[in-house]
This record gives structure tokens, C-alpha cells and sequence, in this order.
């Protein structure tokens, strides 16, 4: 090696220690700097971040320096800038921290707000009409009696005077439970009248509301199980004219003033003398409309004065009580007030339907 290129060498050499001594010193002082950094905000600290950490920050600029430091002192001053950068890393990411959970605890909770309104289910249509039917009895201090869906023969035929070949009991009406033609699944209500008779003694005054079954093919207006509201009152010196003036309160509660009521006679086993009940049709207040086959009236329920035989079978002394009945689908009823043209939306559970009916109970 020549002369001057020894001295060229020299004075890198002192020069590169030089750059050594500064960056101790760089990296000492900032590490103190980044121990003791307290940004005032989460803006501080991100040009905190930026100054120590940033592409043009001091730490990249201590990177470029590193590259003049002398071989054998490489490695020890590697060791420095790694450590110098881990710390600032780490510290920006505690501050972060802090600053981030100080956030979501600063959210000032309003207590008294009201909350976000939640969205009201409606009521089933027939749930709202055999309420509306049932308060409607109550009113005229009727009380609510319930019996069981499955029942026996004598419930719903043989104590109501239905004749062992009635058709009702025929297979193609009702639902026979394990084949045995003695347990049924109810074809009406009118088995819990039989039930609270023969259970209670007068004066009985009850409303029964319940689901029915018929083995019937399902179609727009016919289903295999349906639900009815039958009324029964029992006393001393029960009659016709009282039947008469609970179903025009009736028709007129649950219609409106301006209905009227028509008897015209029927027949049923557990009434002597029977009727069937039309209202004048709602829709063209009795005028005449496809709905009501432009006759003016839609037929509505069964009714009667209670069979004398049916008051014997369930030990109620008939030469002593007397007493009326009746019996109506809801479905009908709640077609006459909501015009429902098909039986089968109402089990069908469609939202779009149901959210359609709005009720106070
Ligand atoms: N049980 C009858 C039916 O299902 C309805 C009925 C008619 C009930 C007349 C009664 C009544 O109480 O008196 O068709």
C-alpha cells in the first residue's frame, strides 16, 4: 500500500469513527426522547410516529449513517438501531392503545334517550276475532269454558242426541284417534257445553272458544281443522226471545250499529227449535253484492234452544231449566269483517299477510 492511500484511509477511518461516536450519542438521546414521549393526542403522537419512524424520520436517517460505520463495529451498532427502533415501535403502539380504549370510554351513555323503537308483531287475525267475540259475551257476563281437542264419542255425538247413524260420526267427516271409534278429535265446540253441564249446576252461562278438526279435502274454503266459539246459557225461564236479543247485541258489536239480524230455521240434534243467523251483508249494508250472492245477507251461525235430551244426559232436570245455544266459526266471522277470500292464508304463516292486522288487545 502506498503512502497516500494510507493516509486516505486514515482520515475515513477517523472520520467513520466520528459518524460512530455521533450515532451513539443519536441513539442514546433518543431513546430517552421515545421513553418519555406523552403526545397530547392521537395527532401528537401520529407526527411523533412520523418524525421517529417515518421514511424521512431520524431512524431512517441513523439506517443511512449506518452504512459509513466500520466494519467490526457493524454488528454492536446494528444491535443499537434495532433496539432504538423496537422501542419506538412499540412505544407508538401503547400510546395508540391507550389513546384508543380513552375513546370508547369517553362515549358519554345518554340514559334518558329513548330507545331505538322495536318493531310490534301483530296478532293472528283469528286470535284478534275470537277475542273480540269472547269480550263481546262478557260483557253480557258470559265466561270463558275450555275442554280438551281430543275427546270422547259422548262429548261430541252421543250426549248431544246424535243418533248412532248420524252422518256427522261418518269417517269422511271426523278424525278418528288409533282407529278407535270411541276417542275423536272434536268436529265442534259443542262438546264442552255437554262437559261444564254435566259438571256444573245452573245457572251456567259460558263461551267456548276452540280449534276443530274435520277430515275434510283442504281447499279456499274448506280445511281439515278450523276454529269455532260456541255460547251456551242455562237458567230458570230461559227462551227464544232471550237467544234473539243476545245475537242481534252480538251482530251489532261486532258489525256495527246498522246490522240486522235474520232467523231462518234449521236443524241441529242439541237444539229444538233450531235457527241458522244471517246479518245483513256489511259490504253493501243489505243492498245486494257478489259476496253476499246479491241476496243482501251472509249467514253467520247456528243457534237453538237447548235439546231437552241433552239436559237430561248431562243430569240437568229439563221440566225445571231451560236454556239456549249457539255456534260459529271464527274463520267466517273474521272473512265477513276482514274479507279473507282463502281459509287456507290463515295457516299458511305468510308475514306478508299476518303484519296486515293490527289489534288493541
Ligand atoms: N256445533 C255446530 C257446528 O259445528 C254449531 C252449532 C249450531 C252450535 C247450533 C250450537 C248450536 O251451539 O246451537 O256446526
Amino acid at each position: 500500500m502506498k503512502r497516500g492511500e494510507i493516509a486516505i484511509k486514515s482520515v475515513f477511518s477517523r472520520r467513520n469513527r466520528f459518524i460512530v461516536y455521533c450515532m451513539v450519542e443519536k441513539i442514546d438521546a433518543l431513546l430517552q426522547e421515545i421513553e418519555q414521549l406523552a403526545p397530547a393526542n392521537p395527532e401528537a403522537l401520529e407526527s411523533a410516529r412520523v418524525k421517529y419512524l417515518g421514511k424521512k424520520g431520524v431512524i431512517a436517517a441513523l439506517m443511512e449513517d449506518f452504512r459509513s460505520v466500520p466494519p467490526e463495529q457493524k454488528r454492536e451498532m446494528g444491535q443499537r438501531l434495532n433496539e432504538l427502533k423496537t422501542k419506538a415501535t412499540e412505544k407508538v403502539r401503547t400510546l395508540k392503545e391507550q389513546f384508543e380504549s380513552q375513546a370508547v370510554s369517553d362515549v358519554k351513555i345518554d340514559l334518558s334517550r329513548t330507545a331505538y323503537p322495536v318493531p310490534l308483531g301483530a296478532r293472528h287475525p283469528i286470535s284478534i276475532v275470537k277475542e273480540e267475540i269472547c269480550d263481546i259475551f262478557k260483557r253480557l257476563g258470559f265466561s270463558i269454558a275450555e275442554g280438551p281437542e281430543v275427546e270422547d264419542d259422548w262429548h261430541v255425538f252421543s250426549s248431544l242426541n246424535f243418533a248412532d247413524d248420524h252422518p256427522a260420526r261418518d269417517m269422511q267427516d271426523t278424525f278418528f284417534v288409533q282407529n278407535d271409534p270411541q276417542i275423536v278429535l272434536r268436529t265442534h265446540t259443542s262438546s264442552v257445553q255437554t262437559r261444564v253441564m254435566e259438571k256444573t249446576s245452573p245457572p251456567i252461562r259460558i263461551i267456548c272458544p276452540g280449534r276443530v278438526y274435520r277430515n275434510e279435502a283442504i281447499s279456499y274454503r274448506a280445511h281439515c281443522f278450523f276454529h269455532q266459539v260456541e255460547a251456551l246459557y242455562i237458567d230458570e225461564e230461559v227462551s227464544f226471545a232471550d237467544l234473539k236479543q243476545a245475537l242481534l247485541f252480538f251482530a251489532k258489536e261486532m258489525f256495527g250499529e246498522g246490522t240486522q239480524i235474520r232467523l231462518r230455521p234449521s236443524y241441529f240434534p242439541f237444539t229444538e227449535p233450531s235457527a241458522e243467523m244471517d246479518i245483513s251483508c256489511n259490504l253493501c249494508a243489505g243492498k245486494g253484492c257478489p259476496f253476499c250472492k246479491h241476496s243482501g245477507w251472509v249467514e253467520i251461525l247456528g243457534c237453538g234452544m237447548v235439546d231437552p235430551n241433552v239436559l237430561e244426559n248431562c243430569g240437568i232436570d229439563p221440566t225445571v231449566y231451560s236454556g239456549y245455544a249457539l255456534g260459529m266459526g271464527i274463520e267466517r266471522v273474521t272473512n265477513l269483517k276482514y274479507q279473507v277470500k282463502d281459509l287456507r292464508m290463515f295457516s299458511e304463516n305468510d308475514v306478508r299477510f299476518l303484519e296486515q292486522f293490527q289489534s288493541a288487545h
